[in-house]
């Protein structure tokens, strides 16, 4: 157990080892068991997150606030139009300032190219830890909850456990890279055979291709990309099918949404499901678009788990933050 993580910033799914993030796993664990029993674990007493956002979210924000609240301190909810961000204040300004108000700063910023520079240049300003609510590149929070679940739910051993990840479609907007991305690099590291499926314009970065290929090599598991659904699907431990946008292979909108139209069939449907080991796991982060990304019955279906998934980001938040905010 790795216990001194004061102070550390979380922006990047590999800026925690794979001991530390154990670590993270065993608080949380704790600490959803002293949920459950109703015991007080009030360890941030009197701390105050700042919780700032250039995008909306309904797990994040809910999780992240009243994770804060549990563990005794407050949770302070900004949106960035209400600040004076547009008016000149910098990554620079944000860093300084917030972090003498403020005994965490977490930001979730999306927009392609942006967010994770500026998370960094605000950590860079900062004295108190910056943790990532979601970036253009990475969703780090997403990923231990993820993590967290399929443990619970696959057991601790998961070496030789296959999982797929997998594009999907919808067609609402050009979702980010950042689920996909972390899930590809944290995976390896905990045994797990990644398989991910995507058409051929929906590329991940290639520097985050390149450091799951590493990681992959460094822990001994199976690294495999593949462009359709059936073949990735087939005796897979766990289906984690999420949209993404065509944002490696063009940055036009226009030209990503019409990309986007082609591929209507990559669906997660009963019929796809089936090809999975018959206890396979159905995961996504929500929001879906049902119907469209995936069916109702995969959703509220038996081997759907997307609502514990969605119950472990509290867990797995308010374990990174009474371990760095302390
Ligand atoms: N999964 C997730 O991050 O959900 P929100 O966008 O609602 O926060």
């Amino acid at each position: 157990m790795q216990s001194d993580l004061r102070n550390r910033d979380l922006i990047g799914d590999l800026d925690f080892s794979k001991e530390e993030v154990e670590t993270v796993l065993d608080v949380a664990f704790d600490l959803k068991r002293k949920r459950a029993l109703g015991e007080p674990h009030a360890y941030l007493r009197d701390k105050v997150l700042a919780m700032l956002f250039f995008f909306s979210s309904t797990r994040t924000r809910g999780s992240f606030e009243a994770g804060m609240a549990q563990l005794g301190g407050h949770g302070a909810f900004i949106e960035s139009k209400t600040t004076q961000i547009s008016h000149g204040d910098t990554p620079k300004e944000i860093g300084e300032i917030f972090g003498r108000y403020f005994d965490g700063i977490a930001i979730r910023h999306c927009d392609w190219g942006v967010g994770n520079g500026y998370l960094n240049a605000v950590a860079k300003a900062s004295r108190v830890p910056v943790l990532n609510m979601q970036c253009d590149v990475y969703h780090p929070f997403q990923c231990l909850a993820d993590l967290m679940t399929i443990i619970e739910k696959k057991g601790r051993d998961l070496r030789r456990k296959k999982m797929v990840v997998s594009w999907a479609y919808a067609a609402s907007y050009q979702k980010p890279l950042s689920v996909p991305q972390s899930l590809i690099l944290q995976m390896p590291r905990f045994g797990m055979d990644v398989v991910l499926a995507h058409p051929p314009e929906f590329r991940l970065m290639p520097e985050v291709m390149d450091q799951a290929r590493e990681q992959a090599r460094k822990f001994g598991t199976g690294f495999e990309v593949v462009d359709d659904m059936d073949t990735a699907f087939k005796d897979a431990d766990v289906i984690y099918a999420k949209s993404w946008g065509a944002l490696v292979h063009t940055a036009d909108a226009e030209e990503g949404a019409k990309i986007i139209k082609k591929y209507e069939h990559w669906i997660t449907d009963e019929r796809k499901m089936a090809l999975g080991k018959p206890d396979a796991i159905y995961m996504h982060p929500l929001p879906a678009d049902r119907n469209i990304e995936v069916t109702d019955g995969v959703m509220d279906g038996p081997n759907s788990v997307v609502y514990d998934e969605a119950e472990n980001r509290l867990h797995a938040q308010k374990a990174v933050m009474a371990l760095t905010m302390r």
